[in-house]
């Protein structure tokens, strides 16, 4: 719901728990007034306490009570007085940065619009959500600003994205345009992110926000492994039920920057948005730039509290992917049973054995196309290798198929090898500086993007892959950062806007070949987790969340991924022992309880297991399966957090509450330890709950405060997963 008061000026964003307020000023100011729990504001309560300031500049000579510096602003302008890190930069002719904008008018609509080239969230005809576009103005030089946000009431999320409309004589220039701003009341705050690296994507940090400016971000090129394009502002002490929680996501997928700033008298400013350090746009008469936009979120429950409406929201509004509301199939993929060594009858061999065994979508990795038999060549050369697979494709589909599986393949649409066919014939098409030989990661380079001929030409070749192939599911990766980025088409006042015209490019690929075949099931990766971002999520429903498999190690990776996504959304595979990449060993059980929790899949020759383990699998299938509506659709909570403990737990509810599964995990034994219980939420109190297997039964209260005891674990890496259903009401 959003108001307009023409008598206080306050403009009025209400979620069904949460409320938004800005305030007009002076006419022409837009200032923040209030985000948190729902509000009704007196009159008297949206007074502005101001006075006049030592030592303050007056930006309105006129009014020495008004000082620029001192003020909450929803989008911020420097060269006036405030002198935190602006909102927006913009130079005109002169070289001059345009210091403000004016509010000139506003509009309330119903629904929800797209933005012009880049992935968002969306309204369906049933919701209630409202957008209210304000437009600011500078007279100078004939530049609208259009500040957006929807409100979505029911899922209690308040979306914001930024327009800037050139309408004057002459071009500007874009320095730096930030997707949100918020400027905090005085205080103490937490600020949470989540760090990480290759193969320790996502790991959850919390520190108090100290004066001055903290940033993070990334200049990769891709919203990357180091940061998730994510923060959010915690009241000290938060924890996972209790607590206030601020959180921003940038639906992003290249260089981002998010900073909070803290100023002398303790008001904490959020700007987040595209990352200026790698970004300018030439903005000529009658163009127009859209910034991307910025999903925010509040609760007063904690970090739960906070996870259960992202993902919610996101489950429900952030792909229109046919497979959002579906069931995902258990898949196997053939890469690390296999890297780029089979063939088609050692692929065949995994298929059939997996057949046996459950599993519904067989999964063929790098390695089928050009002469790929290692990561040194081939990248660009989308031509099947009838040395391994000579009936192509088509034959290998037509077998899975007919196995009653269905299959999918594996591309790296945005890559090239210096050694391949396509390099050859188009040296330029890779990002390269004039007279430095380009940097190399994985022994690949990377396609220019921001040129049109290679985005048609990668468009060209999928189509014609997937159209002429059965393929049900696509996995597409990208397995390195961006640099030497320069452009052999752009001019030199436009180089600036390569890494924002690679994000654009990308997006163009992906909405085309996602809308041109609605029923396959795309899969994101990049090198992992590494583009785990609601932009790629927009048009593929899941993602391989990091190419760490270990049991152990995505006892963190998952749970930091939770904060913001939801399980469905992350490919959770059992893999061989000693694991790949950093050798520990866990039993099958424990294995496939982690990646249960998630979208479970296999990447293993199952040839290798023994016929004890091969039974393991058999069961872990029928029970996910069993039980797969609620894991991969009920609530999530974090129970026991990894980072902090030797054991986690998590559990997933069905929104109805009529049914649980209990996640619990531990990682190393000790001797002599009493048992333990681990408490419950998000449950019926008074219901009373059996648990599936035992038939004990509980009292919701019970299980929540008094908690659910754990058998002792006498080993290493032990792990149990439990389902109740409800009773009746007592
Ligand atoms: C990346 C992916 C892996 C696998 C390999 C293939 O590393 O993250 O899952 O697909 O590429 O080269």
């Amino acid at each position: 719901m959003i108001e307009f008061s023409k008598k206080t000026n306050l403009l009025s964003l209400h979620t069904n728990n949460s409320s938004y307020i800005l305030q007009l000023y002076k006419g022409q100011h837009l200032l923040h007034l209030y985000w948190g729990k729902r509000i009704i504001l007196t009159e008297r309560s949206t007074y502005l306490p101001l006075e006049e300031r030592v030592n303050m500049v007056n930006s309105d000579p006129a009014d020495k009570s008004y000082h620029i510096e001192d003020l909450p602003f929803d989008y911020a302008f420097w060269g006036k007085g405030d002198f935190r890190s602006p909102s927006l930069s913009v130079r005109d002719g002169s070289g001059a940065i345009i210091p403000g904008f004016a509010y000139e008018s506003h509009t309330i609509s119903e629904g929800k619009k797209g933005i012009p080239g880049l992935p968002s969230t969306f309204a369906q005809e049933e919701d209630d959500a409202e957008t209210l576009e304000i437009c600011l103005t500078s007279s100078v030089t004939g530049l609208k600003l259009l500040l957006i946000y929807t409100v979505f009431p029911d899922f209690d999320v308040i979306t914001r994205s930024v327009r800037i409309e050139n309408h004057g004589e002459n071009s500007v220039k874009l320095d730096r345009i930030m997707s949100v701003t918020v400027d905090f009341d005085p205080g103490e705050y937490e600020l949470l992110t989540l760090p990480g690296a290759w193969g320790r994507e996502r790991w959850i940090e919390r520190q108090s926000v100290p004066h001055g400016v903290v940033s993070i971000g990334s200049s990769r090129g891709i919203s990357s492994h180091q940061f998730n394009p994510f923060v959010a502002l915690l009241s000290p002490g938060t924890g996972e039920n209790s607590g206030e929680v601020y959180g921003f996501n940038l639906v992003y997928s290249g260089n981002f920057a998010a900073e909070t700033e803290k100023n002398q008298d303790d008001r904490v400013r959020i700007n987040m948005g595209i990352n200026p350090f790698t970004f300018s746009w030439l903005l000529e008469p009658g163009e127009s730039f859209n910034a991307p936009e910025t999903v925010l979120v509040y609760s007063d429950k904690g970090l739960n509290g906070m996870s259960g409406i992202y993902h919610k929201f996101y489950r429900n509004r952030l792909s229109r992917s046919n497979f959002s509301s579906k069931e995902r199939p258990v898949l196997v993929n053939n890469w690390e049973a296999t890297y780029f060594f089979f063939d088609e009858k050692s692929l065949l061999d995994i298929a059939s054995k997996s057949k046996d065994l459950g599993i519904e979508l067989f999964v063929l990795d790098d390695g089928w196309f050009g002469g790929r038999n290692s990561d040194r060549t081939s990248l660009g050369d989308w031509v099947v290798n009838k040395e391994k697979l000579p009936d192509g494709i088509e034959g290998l589909s037509g077998k899975i198929r007919s196995m009653g599986m269905k299959f999918g393949l594996w591309f790296e649409p945005e890559m090239i090898s210096p050694d391949s066919n396509l390099f050859r014939s188009h040296p330029d098409w890779a990002l390269h500086l004039k007279d430095s030989p380009p940097a190399e990661g994985r022994n690949q380079l990377v396609l220019d993007l921001s040129r049109d001929e290679v985005v048609v030409e990668i468009i060209r070749v999928l189509k014609q892959i997937l159209g002429t192939n059965a393929v049900d599911y696509v996995k597409w990766d990208m397995n390195r950062s961006l640099t030497d980025a320069y452009s052999s088409v752009l001019p030199f006042d436009r180089q600036g806007e390569l890494y924002h015209r690679y994000v654009l490019g990308l997006y163009r690929i992906m909405d085309e070949i996602t809308s041109a075949f609605p029923d396959i099931l795309f899969e994101g990766c990049a090198a992992g987790g590494g583009r785990f971002d609601p932009g790629i999520l927009h048009y593929m429903p899941q993602y391989w969340t990091s190419d760490n498999t270990d049991a152990v190690s995505r006892l963190k990776i998952q749970y930091g991924t939770s904060l913001v996504y939801p399980q469905i959304f992350m490919g959770s595979h059992v893999s061989a022992v000693p694991n790949h990449q950093l050798g520990r060993i866990t039993g099958i059980d424990m294995r496939a309880n982690v990646a249960m929790m998630g979208n479970l899949g296999y990447e293993l020759d199952f040839n290798t297991l023994d016929s004890k383990e091969l039974e393991s699998v058999k069961q872990q299938i029928v029970f996910y399966k069993k039980y797969r509506n609620l894991i991969q659709f009920g609530r999530f909570y974090r129970l026991i957090d990894p980072f902090k403990s030797q054991n986690a737990s998590w559990m997933i509810v069905r929104e109805d509450k009529s049914e649980f599964i209990l996640f619990y995990y531990q990682i190393f034994s000790e001797a002599n330890l009493p048992r333990f219980s681990v408490k419950l939420t998000g449950i019926d109190e008074k219901s009373i709950y059996r648990e599936t297997g035992s038939g004990d039964i509980y009292i919701g209260s019970e299980l929540m405060y008094r908690g659910y005891f754990l058998p002792g674990f006498t080993a290493d890496f032990q792990s149990v997963v439990v389902h109740f259903s409800k009773e009746n009401s007592t």
